[in-house]
């Protein structure tokens, strides 16, 4: 599925050769690039270009040319070609202005009234988020990433700016986004199947429908049949996790707002839910936004880590993770990335409670 989705905008045969032939708007040497890795430089570089401009780039990182470019492109519809030479790689990609995001955040700040007056929350946040994009939202407590996703669900509504899902002003929730939260939100006097069910109802999706639906989705996470008719609290934390993921998606929403959905499970049963997201992203190819502040699991899940800072909420920077898919945790690429945003996120947490964690991966 994935393949089929790189060929439409690959270049190949005597497209490619002609490609080849034109001088590029911009040529970037990418020998030897690893801090930050090629695809952050190829991001900021293309961001330059204008529309129908190609850039061309000269790479010896194999995931880089193989599988992060073709996604890096396809996601925003921006044709591009590769070509191969005793372990180099040239690699082409036309900027296409016109490419529809999936998700806009366009100048958008919020506000929300206190007893000391008006605090702001977000201020002045631009994101563009594509299909099939696995994008986290990562910093410290209270720099506003609820408060973000809220928005983008159409839960609340922005002070200032605007929100766009497919093309579409956000002014309320829908079906075509939906949010997993951090405690799973499930109804305690529904069973499993029944909470599955729950908005394929509300939806007035027919009985039997709904019933295939949900035991489909209730298979891709891999919860255990003997569980489908049990109450909520004879699940154990993993669990509820699995059947709040099951119910989301049986909604089939293309975009998936996830608020830690990880954060309160054991560290065994998070990277093991860590593991079955990827897969079920890359077989459902949805788009994902995930929150969370736990910086190793942004590195290990995201395309694209988006680092918040805070006082007022804002976006500090963000990162393109160039790391072949799947990922596992112990990877060395991910420890790296890790590393990286880490060290980016010391000067916004200090003195902050998140402080510890941060400092313990610096130092190892
Ligand atoms: N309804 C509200 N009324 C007043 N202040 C709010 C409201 N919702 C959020 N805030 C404030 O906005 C800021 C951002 O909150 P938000 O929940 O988005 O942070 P967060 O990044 O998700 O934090 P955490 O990691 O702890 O979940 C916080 O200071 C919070 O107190
Ligand atoms: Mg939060």
């Amino acid at each position: 599925m994935i393949k089929r989705e790189y060929e439409q905008f690959q270049f190949q045969g005597e497209e490619l050769k002609k490609l080849a032939e034109i001088k590029p708007h911009k040529l970037i040497d990418l020998r030897g690039a690893v801090c930050p890795h090629p695809l952050n430089v190829i991001r900021d570089t293309i961001s330059s270009l204008n529309d129908k401009e190609i850039l061309q780039a000269i790479c010896d990182h194999e995931p880089t040319a193989k599988e992060n470019v073709p996604r890096f492109s396809a996601r925003r519809g921006y044709p591009f070609g590769i070509i191969e030479q005793n372990g180099l790689w040239q690699i082409f990609i036309q900027k296409i202005e016109k490419a529809q995001p999936r998700l806009q955040v366009v100048n958008v700040s919020k506000a929300f009234k206190t007893s000391d007056g008006n605090f702001t929350a977000l201020n002045e946040v631009n994101l563009t988020i594509h299909q099939g994009e696995f994008v986290c939202l990562l910093g410290p407590s209270g720099c506003g990433k609820t408060t973000l996703l809220n928005l983008i669900a159409g839960l609340d509504k922005p002070t200032k700016g605007e929100i766009w899902s497919n093309g579409n002003r956000v002014t309320g929730p829908g079906s075509d986004r939906v949010v997993v939260f951090q405690e799973g939100a499930l109804f305690p006097w529904l069973t499993v199947m029944q909470n599955v069910e729950f908005g394929l109802k509300i939806l007035k999706v027919d009985g039997k429908i709904r019933k295939a639906l949900a035991l489909d989705y209730l298979k891709l996470v891999g919860l255990d049949e003997k569980f489908h008719n049990s109450f909520i609290h004879q699940l154990s934390g993993g669990m509820k996790q699995r059947v709040a993921i099951a119910r989301a998606l049986a909604m089939e929403p293309s975009v998936l707002l996830m608020d830690e959905p990880f954060a309160a499970l054991d560290v065994y049963t998070r990277e093991t839910l860590q593991e079955e997201l990827q897969n079920i992203w890359s077989e459902s190819h949805k788009t994902i936004v995930f929150v969370t502040h736990n910086v190793q699991e942004a590195a290990l899940l995201g395309d694209r880590v988006i680092v918040f800072g805070k006082n007022p909420g804002r976006i500090k920077s963000e990162y393109e993770i160039d790391i072949e898919r799947p990922r596992k945790i112990d990877n060395p690429e991910v420890f790296l990335n890790t590393k990286w945003i880490t060290n980016d996120l010391r000067e916004e947490i200090e003195g902050s409670e998140y402080e510890d964690e941060v400092r313990g991966v610096a130092q190892r």
